[in-house]
């Protein structure tokens, strides 16, 4: 039976105690972690997000009652105790932050009786994800959630406390909106006064946040919930939370200087890193010629080299005609590793296919000078030295290249540079490498859609000098985008907007948008423009990953308090679900049926 807490206070959360308030009478009030019952004496281990401590019963100090009460308490029951801070009698437990003292209990109340949890709440649960979701408000009572989420608390007060003393202002922008242009599928939400009609959730703020600059707030942040409706991975939710910045009369370098300052100023506060400042840059065609990728890991080396002049016209048709084709030959150097086992080998071959590569083609340079290799039979002697020579070979390396298309070779290459340090354990855990990848090109080629899209969004600026590209050679036009990344993970992004109305205009065209297409969707923005427009930029950080990497999770689910897992469900509440045939009446929806 619960008892009320009537008359009682809590002075304390059960971690705060320390030494220093021996003597003291004290009421705490947590979850019973443990209790043993040792005869005459009970000791229960009492939990709340602060920490554990130890309390002791005894009929003497407590009374039959209370006793008798504390006998009965298992696991997850929630108590409240009254007693007094005592140093430890036995041995100091030297793992609990509260373990040089103990709670003698005065006084016990059970607040409420608990049933036993389909899994213990511990740090380090080995407990499968899936259940551990399913009863989310169970895994958030364990210590490392707990931890995750009180540092999220505090990056999220001193980013709001940074960007206020910068002069940036708070603004909230709405959720039911029209469609955004960040890419992604939206989310839809039908209207009810509307039939027909759908709002969109926000992938981001990025219109709103553009006409607030016309509007004159001149720097605003917000940290914003996003929706996207794209397949999910570890670094993926369908719902993540941006920090979203924008600022008036600015470039390049004003956006990279406050987003970097801050977010030094949280890896101070959150876990006391010190980054330095100017943090390192690097173009986006230099990211993608040394390691294959915009977001590249710097911890470590094994760097691309491209071998593509060291093989021109070598008896290997697979190299020679990827160059032929307009593509390039490029190898990663794997030190030390020329005696990998043909079986590993054959599996970094299939994660390469995954990438999009039609075959991986290796060399071992073996310790006495001799070459095991998948195509060492189709070169000569003189071929075969050339490239070892262009990856800077030696005795007992293993050289595994890629031949293709640009854009192939630079992904296959860059995923298994990334696998192979981790599967050699190449990566030095507690480096934070902070890199600013710029100038990026404006446009990707889209296979799919047989035109050009936008690498960022199409509000951003062309570099001064390329825009006159615009037209006769978009593939080459560079954008005023830039992105942070840090230890091989994009943490943000952002870029200078475009703000006069015929480079926008040029930009839709551009993209394929017709004149119409692009006022149905913006015109709101364009109109604004009309009216008198600062020249500005901005960025997002991606709060969920920022988190994740400071507290090295492995996913940012462990950073975030109820996420949905792959298939976009919540294994809680079971959302997505069907709804009542009387809403989809209100709202003028009927479903398909389903084919059979
Ligand atoms: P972008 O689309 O690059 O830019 O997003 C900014 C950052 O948001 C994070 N992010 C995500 N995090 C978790 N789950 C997702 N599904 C997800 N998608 C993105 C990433 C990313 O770097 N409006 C622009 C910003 C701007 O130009 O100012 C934007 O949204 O960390
Ligand atoms: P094949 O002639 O197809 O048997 O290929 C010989 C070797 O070249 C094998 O090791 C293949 O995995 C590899 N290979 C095939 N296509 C490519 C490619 N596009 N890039 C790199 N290696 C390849």
């Amino acid at each position: 039976m619960a008892e009320s807490m009537k008359g009682l206070k809590r002075t304390h959360r059960c971690g705060e105690l320390s030494a220093a308030n021996a003597g003291e009478t004290v009421t705490v009030m947590g979850w019973v972690q443990k209790q043993r019952n040792k005869g005459g004496i009970i000791f229960v281990d009492l939990r709340d997000r602060a920490g554990i401590l130890q309390v002791i019963f005894e009929e003497s100090d407590c009374g039959a009652d209370n006793f008798a009460k504390a006998e009965k308490l298992r696991s997850e029951f929630v108590v409240a105790v009254v007693g007094k801070v005592e140093k430890r009698a036995g041995a100091v437990n030297e793992s609990l932050a509260t373990g040089e003292i103990e709670v003698r209990a005065k006084e016990l109340r059970i607040l409420s009786e608990a049933e036993t949890p389909p899994f213990p709440i511990e740090e380090n649960s080995k407990t499968k994800e899936e259940l551990r979701l399913k009863y989310r408000y169970l895994d958030l009572r364990r210590p490392d959630l707990q931890k995750n989420l009180i540092l999220r608390s505090k990056i999220a007060t001193t980013i709001r406390n940074f960007l206020s003393r910068e002069g940036f202002l708070e603004i909230e922008t709405p959720i039911l909106n029209k469609s955004t242009p960040e890419g992604a599928r939206d989310y839809l939400v039908p209207s009810r006064v509307h039939p027909g009609c759908f709002y969109a959730l926000p992938q981001s703020p990025q219109i709103f946040k553009q006409l607030l600059m016309c509007s004159g707030y001149d720097r605003y942040f917000q940290i914003a919930k996003c929706f996207r409706d794209e397949d999910l991975r570890a670094d993926r939710q369908p719902e993540f939370t941006q920090v979203d910045l924008e600022m008036s009369f600015v470039d390049v370098d004003d956006v990279i200087d406050a987003t970097e300052r801050m977010v030094a100023e949280v890896c101070r506060e959150a876990i006391g890193l010190e980054v330095a400042l100017p943090m390192k840059r690097m173009t986006w065609e230099e990211a993608m010629n040394r390691f294959g990728s915009d977001k590249p890991d710097t911890r470590f080396g094994m760097e691309l080299k491209d071998v593509s002049e060291a093989v021109k016209g070598c008896g290997f048709g697979v190299f020679t005609g990827a160059l032929d084709a307009g593509g390039s030959v490029r190898g990663i150097n794997v030190k030390g590793q020329a005696e990998m086992p043909r079986k590993k080998i054959d599996a970094l071959v299939e994660f390469a296919k995954g990438y999009g590569a039609k075959g991986l083609a290796y060399l071992s340079v073996m310790p006495d000078g001799s070459y095991k290799s998948s195509f060492a039979k189709f070169m000569t002697e003189e071929e075969l030295k050339n490239l070892v020579a262009a990856m800077e070979g030696e005795a007992g390396d293993l050289l595994l290249f890629a031949a293709d298309r640009q854009k192939i070779v630079w992904s296959v290459l860059g995923a298994l540079r990334v696998e192979l340090a981790r599967q050699l354990d190449m990566i030095d855990n507690n480096r934070f490498d902070f890199l600013w990848i710029t100038h990026f090109p404006q446009f990707e080629w889209s296979d799919e859609e047989e035109r050009y899209v936008a690498m960022h969004h199409p509000f951003t600026m062309p570099m001064d000098e390329d825009l006159e590209m615009l037209e006769t050679d978009p593939g080459k036009v560079r954008a005023k985008a830039y992105d942070i990344v840090l230890n091989g993970v994009e943490l943000g992004g952002g870029s200078v907007r475009i703000f006069q109305s015929d480079v926008q205009e040029r930009m839709f065209e551009a993209l394929g948008f017709t004149k119409e297409k692009a006022y149905a969707q913006f015109g709101f923005l364009l109109d604004a423009f009309k009216y008198g427009v600062p020249p500005h930029a901005g960025l997002a950080i991606g709060l969920d990953r920022f988190v994740m990497l400071l507290v090295k999770a492995e996913s940012i689910r462990e950073v975030i308090a109820f996420p949905k897992v792959k298939d976009a469900s919540c294994l809680m509440s079971e959302a997505p679900g069907p709804v009542d045939p009387a809403q989809l009446e209100e709202l003028c929806l009927s479903l398909a049926e389903e084919e059979e």
